[in-house]
């Protein structure tokens, strides 16, 4: 068979967002669409002969036609292996696991996370390098430059091997292994967790729901929860990834999960809820009758870390985005750590993670993660919790109000406007960012405030800079009022506003999160002007 050297014209708008290349089906069904960025990718790479590649995605419509293009254009382009898993399926975390436990060169991760799938729905491809990590933005920029100019892309004419059974196979001299897609990953989980005492915890009737979200999370959750460790069949719902995840937003939080809320929030509930987005690195954690914030997660884990044998030894630091609340800081400086703030976006992290500067990361986007792998990951949040919940012998509800006594309670909320017209947002953007320089000092409706600007992040390890990264107002008594603009929306502009209020006193504990943020949800629509200028009187999604 031969290789062949297909003549092609580039696609506007392939640049990558804040997690890959995100679009609707339809754009990546265009004759050349998926190609030509591929290509663009393996000319970034540069020399690929004789390397090893990581493929695999969250099952979602086009999965499979996609993996077979990569395996033929990943033979044209000299790879010497490609490990895919089986039946095309890996979560986000198990690509990054399974990259740095054989070393490979990368590996494409083919999923729009939570962004609904099946035909009409959203795809994406996002390239991670050999830490395991997203590519860094130099390296997606150069992708995207190679876009814009490119001419031809190389595809072998060989059909792509099946990769529905575990074994090996070849596509011109590449080599094709199929893997399990859930092995290598919980082998990793077992190396983290006290799995024996969460073995005897659902052993002494401890009760469970996981919803998978008839994601990717599903196979993992029906090996790890319901084999190792031992919870009983049915623990796991929607656990079957379909192409379109039946028809739902695969995205875990309190809106789109509501079925396993209602659950939760019911008289006789389980004693633990969680689930999983799309790709499965995301999760939401549930007790009964309480969503426990990822903000606040990321600060209980990080709090009680040492009680997970992988975490013993302590932590070197923390990281979270710079709209996750400050809770995560209350227990750095506790802990005498330091907690980085980064832009939004997991990439950030990666070499804060590979200098050994933090240990534990996150995001208030239901994203939560560690040293143990360069994704967030949400099987292994929710595995943290459940070693938590074994070690303590205390109900979720418990664990969390201790923690607010102790810390204090940082009330936090995120208004998301989606599709909205993007001049419109621009322009609110804009609007903001000129009153940023008068805004120190002023009292607004009781909060004076500390400063305001729009976010700029030095990394600490490359010293490289990133600017526009959100602009925030922060009041003198820690209050803060964020507003961004999505970097992975594919539909308009989506406004994402971040409020935060910290509560020290517990008698005050128990307020509506709303109703405790609703001063200044005001503020921000009078400095922003939002509502006249969307035309939206109410948010899309509240979390
Ligand atoms: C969103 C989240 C962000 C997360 C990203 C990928 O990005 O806000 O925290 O890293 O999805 O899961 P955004 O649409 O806000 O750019
Ligand atoms: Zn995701």
């Amino acid at each position: 068979m031969t290789i062949q050297t297909v003549a092609t014209t580039p696609f506007a708008g392939q640049r990558p967002g804040t997690s890959g290349l995100r679009k609707k089906v339809s754009d990546y069904l265009q004759p050349g669409y998926l190609e030509n960025f591929v290509e663009s990718i393996f000319n970034t790479l540069g020399d690929c002969s004789g390397q090893t590649l990581v493929v695999g995605g969250d099952g979602r419509y086009f999965n499979r036609t996609a993996i077979q293009v990569i395996l033929r254009m990943a033979a044209a382009h000299g790879f010497g292996k490609v490990l895919v898993g089986q039946g095309g399926i890996l979560s986000t975390p198990a690509v990054s696991c399974v990259i740095r436990k054989h070393a490979a060169f990368g590996g494409i991760v083919l999923s729009a996370s939570h962004n609904p799938g099946g035909p009409d729905g959203d795809f994406g491809i996002k390239y991670n390098i050999g830490n395991g990590g997203p590519a860094p933005e130099k390296f997606t920029e150069a992708v995207y430059i190679a876009t814009q100019s490119i001419s031809v892309y190389r595809i072998s004419d060989e059909a792509a091997p099946d990769f529905d059974k575990i074994g090996e196979s070849r596509i011109e001299q590449m080599q094709v292994e199929v893997i399990d897609s859930v092995a290598d990953y919980a082998e990793l989980m077992e190396t983290l967790f006290d799995f024996p005492a969460i073995r005897k915890l659902f052993a002494g009737g401890f009760t469970m729901r996981y919803d998978g979200m008839h994601a990717v999370g599903g196979p993992y959750a029906h090996k790890i929860l319901e084999g190792m460790l031992g919870a009983p069949a049915g623990t796991v719902i929607n656990g079957t990834p379909l192409e379109d995840f039946g028809g739902h937003h695969p995205d875990p939080n309190p809106v789109n999960a509501a079925e396993l809320i209602a659950v939760m929030f019911a008289k006789d509930a389980p004693d633990f809820g969680a689930a999983s987005d799309g790709d499965a690195d995301r999760n939401m954690i549930v007790g009964r009758g309480l969503a426990v914030t990822p903000s606040d997660s990321l600060a209980i884990i990080a709090a009680n870390a040492t009680l997970a044998p992988g975490y013993r030894d302590g932590l070197k630091g923390i990281a979270r985005s710079m709209p996750t609340s400050t809770a995560p800081d209350r227990v750095a400086k506790a802990l005498g750590i330091k907690c980085y703030e980064t832009p939004t976006g997991w990439k950030y992290f990666g070499n804060l993670l590979d200098a050994g500067l933090a240990t534990l990361c996150g995001e208030e986007s239901y994203g939560t993660g560690s040293n143990h792998i360069r994704e967030k990951d949400g099987v292994w949040a929710i595995l943290f919790w459940l070693n938590l919940l074994a070690a303590t012998g205390k109900p979720v509800d418990t664990i969390v109000r201790e923690h607010w006594t102790r810390f204090g309670r940082n009330y936090y909320s995120r208004h998301d406007y989606e599709a909205v017209e993007s001049a419109a947002a621009e322009a609110m953007m804009e609007n903001l960012r000129a009153q940023l320089d008068g805004l120190k000092g002023r009292q607004l409706d009781g909060f004076t405030v500390d400063f305001a600007d729009d976010f700029v992040y030095t990394d600490p390890v490359d010293h490289s800079v990133a600017t526009k990264q959100g602009v925030r107002i922060v009041m003198t008594d820690g209050s803060r009022i964020v507003f961004r603009l999505s970097g992975t929306g594919t539909e308009g502009a989506t406004i994402r506003l971040y409020l935060e209020k910290y509560e020290a006193d517990p008698a005050r504990h128990d307020i509506d999160p709303q109703q405790a943020l609703a001063g200044l949800a005001a503020i921000a629509d009078q400095l922003s002007d939002l509502k006249k200028r969307t035309g939206r009187e109410h948010p899309t999604v509240i979390t």
